[in-house]
């Protein structure tokens, strides 16, 4: 998935991977993590989620990263926060409240902006991805996460080939072939997510397992 096509569907508002509600799994599962308030959350490919807000409600820094300016602006616009823009070299930075939002791509993060943190929420960014940009992307989020930072990976899995991605099917064995080099993984829950998700019932998906895992780094 190039840059433009993430561009595009924000520019023309064509955004039904956005959802108004905070996501159940996050609620529930979150506090299995076992993090201290006040310790820091990286959210990559993060849009404008309104999880980023619960996140923060909780105590903690978020940090994210994501490609539109739009969306950056929007997450901004809708907390009811006037962020401060940095232009210190590529990407911006918008930060306000306990929110910094790096606006750019995921794949040219650096670890700097990440070392502080204790886990990362990662809903509907790895299955935003292609099949062939999937194994750089969890390369990368381990490569730039510290050793002991955790991870809540809520991934979507329904019959290939009903829809064209995003968001992609991506089932259970693809998440451990792609994350056990790095990660031991834990099953927290696999449900029917059909009945939740309005927007991939129209477009023709008959049947859709929403998973969240625990990824927790090797030593
Ligand atoms: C499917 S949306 C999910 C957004 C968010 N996680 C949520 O739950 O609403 C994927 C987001 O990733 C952004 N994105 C795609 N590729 C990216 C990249 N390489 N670096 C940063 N953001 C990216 C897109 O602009 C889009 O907002």
């Amino acid at each position: 998935m190039e840059s433009d096509f993430w561009h595009e569907r924000w520019q023309r508002g064509e955004i039904g991977f956005h959802q108004p509600h905070i996501h159940d799994q996050l609620q529930r599962f979150w506090p299995a993590l076992g993090l201290g308030a006040g310790s820091s959350v990286f959210v990559p490919l993060s849009g404008k989620s309104r999880d980023m807000v619960w996140l923060a409600e909780r105590g903690h820094k978020v940090i994210g990263v994501e490609l539109s300016e739009l969306a950056v602006a929007a997450f901004f616009e809708e907390a009811g926060i006037a962020p401060q823009r940095q232009q210190a070299g590529a990407p911006e930075v918008w930060s306000g409240g306990p929110y910094t939002i790096y606006c750019g791509d995921f794949f040219k993060f650096e670890a700097d902006a990440v070392a502080d943190v204790s886990a990362a929420y990662d809903r509907a960014a790895l299955i935003a991805l292609p099949p062939d940009m999937r194994p750089g992307y969890v390369t990368h989020l381990a490569s730039i996460l510290p050793r002991a930072a955790k991870v809540l990976l809520i991934a979507l899995d329904y019959p290939e080939g009903e829809i064209a991605g995003p968001p992609f099917a991506v089932a259970s064995d693809e998440v451990t072939r792609l994350c056990a080099p790095a990660f031991d993984i834990d099953i927290l829950e696999a449900r029917d997510g059909l009945a939740a998700s309005e927007n991939l019932r129209k477009r023709g998906v008959t049947r859709l397992v929403e998973t969240a895992y625990l990824l927790r780094r090797r030593a």
